[in-house]
């Protein structure tokens, strides 16, 4: 198949796209290296040493398959988007293309301004050149667990849509999950959703939207096959994700920061299972189009202080309490569906079993960009 990853170039879309082009797929990345540019806006930047865009894709193109690149800004630049899928004629697009950052979105009003312009636009600009351009291109969009908001009030998670009855009807029903945002940026993928709901019912976009978990590990089997083919890491208290925070401190024996109690259960997923995820949803792409296809994207749920007890065991590592910058609450219970990934045959890996090897690595790699004063760093909100 012919497949675009917009946002290939970051830490999901660079191993997906080695992925698809191993399983024998034509991929096209397409970024504008924004992350790479947030670097250094932040003077913080990956814990492992990335080559630049043209060594990597040089790289993908010797070692794995067929892989090109273009320079492009989806949100700044629609006309040349709807040039590049006239030419290239996808059959599937993936969209990471977003500012992905919770914290990066709290700074202040130039960072909501931006998460916002950069992803809603962005997003709408590839549903508009698709409907004009090849209406049948099968659209897979990474949302986040964050627009579900994290409470068990309404029983497990379902994947996408509440199962309700409606008081004054007695009618039972579907609704769309009620979105329930924590920050500027879950704000914008609960925006992302409605877009889909509307391309999908009324032009008959073929749709299927990701609800990623939070995001652990860096290598995959791909990545490890040439060193300019390695996956960014961000440890930073902005870009870095719970577990890989962790896994750095592991790494370089400086304390875990967890924030406030630990008590805020999440869902999670290792890397290597996002890029397996997204090529499942690639392949499969017979389904009832009658509305947007949502998946659960995670493989278990843990609690902040369970995370850090398992590092703590395996490393000897210290954990510090710290106060939480987030508003959110102190403590919940999560409780997730997952079943629709793994009816196309998703088999997670689960975090014990990997842990191990990624930690190594990235102890190794530390040794020279590790920078103590880039962990607490997250702004407050
Ligand atoms: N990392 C996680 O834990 C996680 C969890 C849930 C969901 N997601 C979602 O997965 C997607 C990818 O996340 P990531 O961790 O790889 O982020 P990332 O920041 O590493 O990668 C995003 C990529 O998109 C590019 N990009 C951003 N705006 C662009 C634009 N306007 N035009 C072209 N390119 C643009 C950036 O340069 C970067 O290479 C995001 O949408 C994110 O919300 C990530």
């Amino acid at each position: 198949m012919k497949v675009i990853v917009f946002g290939g170039d970051g830490f999901c879309g660079w191993p997906t796209t080695l992925r698809l082009a191993k399983a024998g797929h034509k991929v096209m990345v397409v970024d504008n290296l924004s992350r790479r540019a947030i670097d250094d806006e932040l003077s913080s930047g990956s814990l492992t040493k990335i080559a630049n865009i043209r060594d990597r894709v040089a790289a993908a193109q010797e070692k794995i398959g067929d892989v090109e690149f273009c320079y492009l800004d989806i949100a700044a630049q629609p006309s040349e988007l709807r040039d590049l899928i006239k030419d290239f004629l996808p059959d599937a697009v993936v969209q990471f293309a977003e500012q992905r950052a919770a914290p990066y979105s709290m700074i202040g009003d130039r960072e909501r301004r931006y998460t916002v312009d950069n992803n809603i636009v962005g997003t709408h600009n590839i549903c508009s050149a698709i409907v004009d351009v090849k209406p049948d291109t099968h659209i897979i969009h990474l949302g986040t667990m964050g627009v579900y908001g994290y409470s068990k009030k309404f029983g497990k998670i379902p994947e996408g849509y509440l199962g309700i009855n409606i008081t004054q009807t007695k009618e039972d029903t579907e609704i769309l999950y009620p979105a329930n945002p924590g920050s500027v940026y879950h704000m914008t993928k609960c925006l992302d959703q409605l877009i889909f709901q509307f391309y999908n019912k009324n032009w008959g976009l073929k749709i299927t939207d990701l609800h990623q978990g939070i995001v652990w590990g860096v290598e995959t089997p791909e990545t490890k096959l040439d060193t300019r083919l390695v996956n960014r890491f961000d440890y930073d208290g902005i870009y870095g994700t719970v577990l890989n925070r962790f896994i750095s401190q592991a790494a370089n024996n400086v304390p875990l920061t967890v924030y406030g109690t630990g008590g805020q259960s999440r869902a999670f997923i290792h890397i290597s299972d996002t890029a397996e995820c997204i090529k499942l949803s690639v392949e499969n792409d017979v389904f009832d189009n009658s509305r947007v296809r949502i998946f659960n994207q995670v493989s278990e749920v843990k609690s902040v202080a369970g995370l850090a007890e398992v590092l703590r065991k395996i490393y000897n590592a210290d954990v510090q309490f710290v106060d939480n910058p987030r508003k959110e609450l102190a403590e919940n219970e999560l409780e997730v569906s997952n079943s629709g990934l793994r009816s196309l045959g998703f088999e997670p890996v689960m975090l014990d079993e990997a842990l191990i090897d990624d930690v190594r690595f990235v102890a190794d790699q530390s040794k020279v960009n590790f920078n103590k004063n880039n962990v607490l760093t997250s702004p407050k909100w």
